[in-house]
């Protein structure tokens, strides 16, 4: 497979940039060519933010599962699709072909048939990073089922969110999955997400850990049972097939829950033909993929990297993608490095925390190892501060691999501002050039865009996209308005990102990080008002505000001020206890770093918690908290500052 539309220059990538604006629907109607189409598109787009209303490859039909799979068999049956690494290295690794990889999608796709699964069902997948997760997400895709794939570090009370948001019918799961060290019990926490749950009507388990679980007749099956009828009906005279079913450009093919600034999750839309163009698109570019390449994303397919990085942009190229069961910490510091080592890992594409986390280990767990095949090392999630990015570069990439720093979210399918491995220019913690067809402008508090530079030729202001590009997000499942709101409200007429950004006087753009209320921890999104619903579950509190604080592993932590109740008192109610609480009702991803007890909050008048001055002092500034005049109570200000913890 050759990819006409990779660019190979940097002449090439301002001379692509400039089409890109000047001619969307000619640039991307060239490069959607590339694909594999049941019926081309009437118009390449049609769109207005105000509603919004975002439609690409109008007209067309597609399903993605023929460009992920079905296209590459006539020249790559035999190459691997799927390189799976298991947690405990001593565990077979398993090499999927695309041959077999369209094998298990066809069973998959004729399993859910068999169940009842139909075209436009949502389907809640919370598994392991296991082959079958790739399997159950592309067999999906393959009957037009939205996967909304749940992140197994989930707790039950979320899972039973997004399952009611969703209206899911029905859920594939393992017995358990392998963490490092630990095994973690998915179905018995799907159980619990269950009780009282009126849309599930199957659960599909595949067998793992051999965890014990409880199997509700009429409601359980496994995996290997029906995977195992399935490929009975899939095989005639020698041959494998299950029609892909006919989706439209437009019909939304997964949901992927994400955190916003209010307490509840929403439930982002991607579509299928612009993502998939997207994702593709973006893979080939950012990474410069060349055939034959290993691409390792240590993500998890739980989050959108993973869905991007490890599934839909790979596979659309033809390309081998690894994936990885395990932590990068165990059984030692030296995973990743033996991982490249094994499978001569061309591109590894991992997350600042991760850098961060192993950068404390020392270059212990590098010694000895070859690390001589990769080419391209990339970062995502997080601002990616210079030390570590310095780090990355001098003991991974042996300062021969160029660094992307990908800058993207949830919300735009895959990245929308990175250099492009060894075509454009690497700056240490910048993200750099917007991708073909992004358009970014930096506005003040009232939109109007900031053009005034300081003295280094400087702009300053918080991150929109002025026009939409194919992975653009098209709603949130179920309320068309909280999307507007969210992203097109703000500043009509763009989308909003919620980052606050830099840009320097040869276009190149730094994100400094959210200005929203909304934390990254480890890479990871959690809102700070999710935390504090979770925290106020708690019998004995009354009320809580939660902030980010530096961390250096993380990025940011969480630091949350407690008031309790009067029948409470600092041993009654422990920090345990409310770990805990947070623990059951989102997950131990959201479980606060600190908690400080405190009587009262800074508020104004107006009874609105000024979270600027906790900010401060969760950072450990007690000197200057600006203003503090507005406030009802400033004497707690001083009791908090007494007290941090
Ligand atoms: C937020 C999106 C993109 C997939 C993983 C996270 C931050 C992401 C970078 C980067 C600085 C980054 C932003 C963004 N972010 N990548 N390279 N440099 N910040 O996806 O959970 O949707 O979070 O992550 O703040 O808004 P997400």
């Amino acid at each position: 497979m050759s990819y006409p539309y990779q660019i190979t220059s940097f002449e090439q990538y301002q001379a692509d940039y400039q089409k890109s604006v000047e001619d969307p629907e000619g640039f991307w109607g060239n490069v959607a060519e590339n694909f594999e189409w049941r019926k081309k598109w009437d118009k390449v787009l049609e769109w207005n933010f105000t509603e919004p209303r975002i439609e690409w490859f109008k007209g067309a039909k597609l399903n993605i599962t023929e460009n992920c799979i079905d296209r590459h068999l006539s020249t790559m049956a035999d190459k691997p699709a799927i390189i799976w690494e298991p947690n405990n290295p001593e565990e077979r690794v398993r090499v999927v072909t695309y041959q077999r990889l369209h094998k298990r999608v066809c069973q998959v796709a004729q399993m859910l048939t068999n169940n009842g699964v139909k075209k436009g069902d949502r389907v809640c997948i919370y598994m392991g990073m296991v082959p079958e997760l790739a399997y159950a997400v592309l067999g999906c895709a393959r009957i037009g089922a939205i996967h909304s794939v749940v992140f197994g570090g989930f707790s039950a009370q979320s899972i039973a969110d997004r399952l009611y948001d969703a209206q899911a019918a029905f859920i594939i799961t393992c017995d358990g999955a392998y963490r490092g060290d630990k095994v973690i019990p998915l179905k018995s926490v799907i159980d619990d997400a269950l009780i009282g749950n009126r849309t599930i009507k199957k659960v599909i388990v595949y067998t793992r850990t051999r965890t014990p679980v409880s199997m509700i007749k009429g409601r359980d099956i496994w995996w290997e049972d029906e995977m195992e009828h399935a490929e009975h009906q899939i095989e005639k005279d020698g041959k494998v097939s299950f029609p892909a079913a006919e989706m439209d450009a437009e019909d939304p093919l997964f949901i992927l829950y994400t955190s916003g600034s209010t307490g509840k999750p929403k439930g982002v839309v991607h579509s299928t033909a612009g993502y998939m163009l997207w994702t593709n698109y973006t893979f080939v570019n950012v990474f410069q993929y060349k055939p034959g390449d290993i691409h390792f994303c240590t993500a998890d397919i739980g989050w959108i990297t993973g869905h991007s990085y490890i599934v839909y942009g790979p596979l659309s190229a033809g390309a081998t993608s690894l994936m990885f069961e395990g932590i990068p910490t165990w059984p030692d510091a030296g995973r990743f490095w033996d991982i490249v080592e094994k499978h001569k890992v061309n591109c590894l594409y991992t997350a600042p925390t991760a850098i961060r986390s192993l950068m404390s280990f020392g270059t212990n767990p590098i010694q000895g190892k070859d690390l001589s095949s990769l080419k391209v090392i990339g970062t995502v999630g997080e601002p990616i501060n210079e030390e570590a990015w310095h780090w990355y570069d001098e003991n991974i990439g042996k300062k021969r691999c160029p660094i992307v720093d990908t800058w993207w979210q949830t919300e735009t399918g895959a990245c929308l501002i990175s250099n492009l491995a060894g075509v454009t220019p690497a700056i240490p913690s910048w993200a750099s050039l917007p991708m073909p067809g992004v358009q970014p402008i930096l506005v003040d508090e009232n939109g109007n865009e900031n053009t005034t530079a300081d003295e280094h030729g400087i702009i300053k202001g918080n991150l929109c996209i002025k026009a939409p590009w194919p992975g653009i997000l098209r709603t949130t499942y179920g309320d068309h308005e909280r999307c507007r709101t969210n992203y097109f409200d703000t500043y009509p007429g763009l989308y909003f990102t919620g980052d606050g950004a830099l840009k320097d006087a040869k276009g190149n753009y730094r994100i400094t990080g959210r200005v929203d209320d909304v934390l990254n921890i480890s890479g990871h999104r959690i809102g700070t008002a999710e935390v504090e619903n979770a925290i106020n579950m708690h019998s004995g509190v009354v009320e809580s505000a939660v902030v980010g604080y530096p961390h250096d592993i993380k990025g940011q932590g969480i630091y949350a001020f407690v008031i309790y109740n009067g029948h409470h008192n600092e041993e009654s109610l422990t920090r345990q206890d409310i770990n805990l609480t947070v623990s059951k009702i989102i997950g131990p991803i959201a479980k606060p770093d600190k908690i400080q007890f405190v009587t009262g909050l800074p508020k104004t008048r107006s009874g609105k918690i000024m979270r600027r001055i906790l900010r401060k002092i969760a950072e450990g500034e007690t000197v200057n908290l600006g203003d503090t005049t507005t406030l009802l109570d400033p004497a707690v200000v001083e009791e908090i500052k007494n007290g941090r913890v």
